[in-house]
C-alpha cells in the first residue's frame, strides 16, 4: 500500500485489538503530533506551499477531536503521550542515509518524506483496524477507521507533492528518496515490539 515495503505483522492487530483502549489513547497523540509537525512544516515551506500544510494541520485537529469524542465515551483519560520510538527511529533513518552535509532543502524534503511515511503507515493500520473491527460487530468504530483511512491516504499524496515542489518537481529524485526511506521503514517496522499501540 502507497510507498510501504513491509505489510504490518498478523500480531500487532491482535495486540490492538487485545487492548483498543491503549490504541485509541495513542492514536489521539498521533493526531496532535500529525497536526503539531504539519504547523512547524508550514513554517519551513515556501510561502506558497504553507496553506496546503495548514489545511492539513486543521485536519489533523478535527481528527484529534474526533478521538477524543471516542476516548469520552469510553471514559479514558488522554493522558501525557507514551515515548514514540517509530518516529524517533525513522528522523534518526533519514539523518543517517542523507548525503553528507544535508543542505536544507534536503532536510525539509526528508521531513516532508518522513511524514508521508508516517501517513502511510498510518493509513494501512486504519484500514486493518476498521477490517478487524467490522469482523467482531464495531461497525460504528469500524466506519471511522475507515474514514481516517482515506483521509490520512490524502495527508500522504500532499505530503509526497509538497516534497516533490521543494525539489523544484524532481519527481524522480523525490521518488528515489521515497523508496530509500520506505526500504529502511519497513525493517524498523519488522523489528517493532507489535504493542497495542498506532506505530508499535
Ligand atoms: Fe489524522
Ligand atoms: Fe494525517
Amino acid at each position: 500500500m502507497l510507498c510501504l515495503t513491509s505489510p504490518t505483522q498478523a500480531a500487532w492487530i491482535e495486540a490492538a485489538l487485545d487492548d483498543l483502549d491503549a490504541v485509541l489513547v495513542d492514536h489521539a497523540h498521533c493526531e496532535i503530533k500529525a497536526a503539531t509537525n504539519a504547523l512547524s512544516l508550514a513554517s519551513r515551506v515556501p510561502a506558497a506551499m504553507a496553506p496546503r500544510l495548514a489545511a492539513l494541520a486543521e485536519e489533523e485537529v478535527r481528527h484529534f477531536r474526533e478521538v477524543l469524542d471516542v476516548l469520552g465515551a469510553r471514559g479514558l483519560a488522554l493522558g501525557m503521550p507514551a515515548e514514540d520510538r517509530y518516529a524517533r527511529e525513522l528522523r534518526a533513518i533519514a539523518h543517517r542515509t542523507a548525503p553528507a552535509g544535508r543542505s536544507p532543502q534536503e532536510t525539509l524534503v526528508d521531513r516532508l518524506l518522513v511524514a508521508a511515511i508516517v501517513e502511510a503507515r498510518s493509513c494501512e493500520r486504519f484500514k486493518l483496524l476498521s477490517a478487524a473491527l467490522a469482523a467482531r460487530g464495531d461497525a460504528e468504530l469500524a466506519a471511522f477507521y475507515d474514514e481516517l483511512f482515506a483521509s490520512e491516504a490524502r495527508h500522504y499524496r500532499t505530503l509526497v507533492e509538497l516534497a516533490t515542489e521543494s525539489w523544484g518537481g524532481d519527481e524522480a529524485r523525490t521518488k528515489a528518496r521515497l523508496e530509500r526511506l520506505a526500504r529502511e521503514e519497513g525493517e524498523l517496522v519488522l523489528s517493532l515490539s507489535g504493542a497495542a499501540s498506532i506505530h508499535g
